[in-house]
């Protein structure tokens, strides 16, 4: 049995083979609607979400599976004082599968030790979100074609921010990727996905306060909300969430085909004025995330199309 707690659980020939699938997915859906026929799929939701959330679901009804659970802690037992350990352990005799976010880091391994299923990390607090990250590389597959050779640019909340976190990760492993790493000091890249995704592997990359100083080198400029939720200090959020807004005026500094993503929500970090140019990738990349969800699904419980 195979759970999924970080994107480098899986090795880059399976993220290729998950890219594969959903490709296929994508273009034959008819072939996959039975796929998982009498799979039962949990969400285990004890922090908000619209896309993970409902794409999974989604995901799990295009299959040809059944979803349950709760998408907030208020309506599970957690609300009486249940451990996350003791509702997996339960849960895990309802379901074949479940995907569970939870606002503290590490829970999704805590869940997978008291499983008799597969567990999936739907988000764990500021730690990582590897489905996030397999939505991501799919986008940039179809987008960008490679992976290899692309100047990524991570902008905002790059403490707290999991999906940064976990693309770094994945992104680490390709050849000739550079990152620059945009955010106020009190935002920047925490010193342990510093270290060991970008320095101890050699990686090029730079800092920078500005987003203006560097848009024009970018390939992909990865956008991101600052994380109010994650915040001991409701001031500071005030004083940094207005921090960076790519505008149509900034994009005019972009390259010609480089690429906005975000992983949504977004609250003010990017003009609506901006949706209408091509190049703003975040709505492509949440329909994603549905196939390669899909794909993911499959491959955790071990069935074929
Ligand atoms: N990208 C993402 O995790 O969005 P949700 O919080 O809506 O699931």
């Amino acid at each position: 049995m195979r759970s999924l707690l970080n994107i480098l659980d899986l090795s880059v020939e399976e993220i290729d083979e998950l890219i594969a699938v959903a490709n296929d997915i994508i273009a034959n859906p008819e072939r996959y609607q039975e796929a998982c026929k009498h799979k039962t799929l949990a969400t285990l939701f004890f922090e908000p979400s619209t896309r993970t959330r409902l794409s999974f679901e989604s995901a799990m009804l295009s299959l040809g599976g059944n979803v349950l659970g709760f998408s907030e802690a208020s309506s599970s037992s957690s609300a009486k004082g249940e451990s996350v350990s003791d509702t997996v352990a339960v849960v895990s005799g309802y379901a074949d599968i479940i995907a569970m976010r939870h606002p503290k880091e590490g829970a999704p391994l805590v869940a997978s030790m008291h499983s008799e299923v597969p567990i999936i990390n739907a988000g764990d607090g500021g730690h990582y979100h590897p489905t996030q990250t397999l939505t991501d590389l799919l986008t940039i597959y179809h987008e960008k074609g490679s992976f290899e050779n692309l100047t990524v640019g991570f902008c905002g909340d790059l403490k707290f921010g999991r999906t940064v976190h976990s693309l770094i990760g994945a992104m680490s492993r390709y050849n000739g990727v550079k990152f620059v790493l945009i955010s106020p000091d009190e935002l920047k890249l925490p010193t342990f996905i510093k270290e060991e995704f970008i320095e101890d592997k050699g990686i090029e990359y730079e800092q920078s306060r500005i987003l203006e100083d560097v848009i024009g080198k970018l390939d992909i400029l990865y956008m991101t909300r600052v994380q109010r939720e994650r915040f001991f200090n409701e001031e500071e959020y005030l004083r940094l969430k207005n921090t960076y807004v790519l505008t149509a005026d900034k994009m005019e500094e972009a390259k010609r085909d480089m690429i906005v993503m975000h992983p949504l929500p977004r609250v003010n970090e990017i003009s609506t004025a901006v949706d209408s140019d091509p190049r703003a990738a975040y709505f492509r990349q949440a329909r994603y995330g549905k196939f390669i969800r899909m794909a993911l699904i499959m491959k955790l419980l071990g069935v074929k199309a």
